[in-house]
């Protein structure tokens, strides 16, 4: 829809940007926190970029209060950041650490006291180590009830403090990363294994979205979703039915059973036929219904664009293998039979070759919208790129500012097409970790002086990006150049 004029972003609105524990604490195996899988799984040679890990990241953990300030200078209205499971209870359960808390409640108390609204990610993937080695993490029910006691052990403290949560990030994400591709611990290929871990992981979404709610009755809770709505490649029918299939099976199959508390019919058939369904146990049904969320967060990268795919096709899920930046990477895949994912040729590419597309944000948001009628709220939504620092000092991202206002001029449309838009968080206020792609991806309003060789001195320095934000939260979206 084309309009004469745009509603302006509501009052309130929470500009905000994000970030998870593991790509910027450091400090791994300090003040009690117990290991995580990502700090075994980055020592393993050849799983990360160059062997990057978190141990020190950007050492947040250290400077969190310096982020803080920097943060208010911009202007921040919200910062949402991720709790480390393992840093709450080193062994997944048991004896809390005290020390591990302590660090959260200073963080928050410092965002509160510059007025910046701390949106708190209960689990960005640091899966304590304990609970991997004890009963298989996301492959044993067990870890419903051990998820819902850490998450009800923050609600407690937080409570007054926190008023907005995440459950999980990218739930699609480290599941399908996890057991389908091996690509994030525990690193197996199995898709069986995948869609059991999945439904565990939903039941324990719902779980503590059930405890949420008599905790903390007036705060807002909802998970992350790493959503790339679909395209067809054509208007081929066959085009568009793959790009239907890959919705329900990408997208939908998370989505619903969030919003709606169950799976969606055409791929539930697909995978009993072939023995793949997870188990659903009495019970099961009515612990997700109750887990409606507040809202929907949705963490927008990129859309993904199909055609049909013959059945004696032969490739596997991954289609992006490119970790290095170095463009022309991009693998088609999907499932024979099903769809299979091709490049969008009227859409450009980051280096890393994710495609660029902000109507598809749009688009993304208002068909949620439509599916579900729950508010949204960006959670992430960013460019990561090749940073390069003048010799002044002076870092010019002018490819990020175009990038990020493209995006906010489609949230505009989206809240004027009649979306309920909470706010937009971009990915990410300081550089971080890119969990497979090292230091090099750079996501940060603020630079940090480091690299994969080496940890260097870790100097916060703005980029050209951070004025710009600062305007546009200003002026509350109105001032976008
Ligand atoms: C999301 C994650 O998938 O995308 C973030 O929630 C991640 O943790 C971000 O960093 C960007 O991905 P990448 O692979 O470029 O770091």
């Amino acid at each position: 829809m084309y309009y004469e004029k745009m509603d302006a972003f509501p009052k309130g609105f929470l500009w905000g940007s994000a970030s998870a524990a593991y790509q910027i604490e450091g400090a791994w195996n300090e003040d009690g926190k117990g290991a995580s899988v990502w700090d075994h799984f980055t020592k393993i040679p050849g799983k990360t970029y160059k062997g990057t890990s978190g141990d020190v990241a950007v050492d947040h953990y250290h400077r969190y209060k310096e982020d803080v300030a920097l943060m208010k200078e911009m202007g921040l209205k919200a910062y949402r950041f991720s709790i480390a499971w393992s840093r709450i209870f080193p062994h997944g359960k048991g004896e809390m650490n005290e020390k591990g808390l302590q660090f959260y409640e200073a963080l928050i108390d410092e965002l509160l006291y510059h007025e910046i609204e701390p949106i708190v990610t209960l689990y960005h993937w640091d899966l304590p180590q304990a609970l991997q080695d004890a009963y298989g993490g996301w492959e044993s029910r067990q870890i419903i009830d051990d998820f819902n006691h850490y998450c009800v052990t923050l609600f407690h403290r937080l409570k007054g403090k926190v008023k907005y949560w995440v459950t999980l990030n990218e739930q699609n994400v480290f599941i399908t990363h996890g057991y389908e591709q091996a690509k994030h611990p525990p690193g197996v290929t199995d898709r069986k294994r995948m869609y059991e871990a999945n439904h565990i992981a939903n039941l324990a979404n719902a779980k503590a979205i059930a405890s949420f709610r008599k905790i903390i009755p007036e705060g807002k809770i909802g998970p992350s979703f790493a959503y790339g709505p679909a395209y067809p490649y054509s208007s081929h029918p066959m085009d568009v039915l793959a790009a239907e299939n890959a919705d329900e099976f990408n997208n939908y199959w998370w989505l619903d059973v969030y919003c709606r508390g169950e799976y969606p019919a055409s791929v539930w058939k697909y995978l009993q036929e072939r023995g793949l369904e997870p188990t659903m146990k009495e019970g099961d049904e009515a612990v997700l219904k109750a887990g409606r969320p507040d809202f929907m967060g949705v963490n927008f990268y990129q859309t993904a664009t199909f055609t049909a795919s013959p059945l004696d096709e032969n490739f596997t899920g991954a289609v992006n293998d490119n970790h290095d930046g170095k463009k022309g990477n991009f693998v088609e895949g999907g499932i024979p039979g099903v769809f299979k994912r091709k490049r969008n040729a009227s859409l450009e590419t980051t280096d890393w070759d994710w495609e660029i597309d902000p109507v598809g944000l749009r688009i993304g948001l208002r068909r949620m919208t439509s599916r579900y009628g729950l508010p949204v709220l960006v959670t992430e939504n960013g460019l990561g790129a090749f940073d390069h620092v003048e010799e002044s000092g002076v870092i010019h991202d002018d490819y990020r500012i175009d990038y990020l206002r493209k995006h906010i001029v489609q949230l505009q449309g989206a809240i004027t097409d009649g979306v309920d838009l909470m706010g937009y968080c971009t990915w990410s206020f300081t550089d971080l970790l890119s969990w497979l792609n090292g230091y090099q991806k750079r996501y940060g309003f603020v630079y940090i002086n480091q690299d994969e060789s080496e940890n260097k001195d870790m100097k916060r320095m703005k980029k050209k990006s951070f004025d710009w934000y600062k305007t546009v939260i200003e002026t509350n979206g109105e001032e976008l150049n």
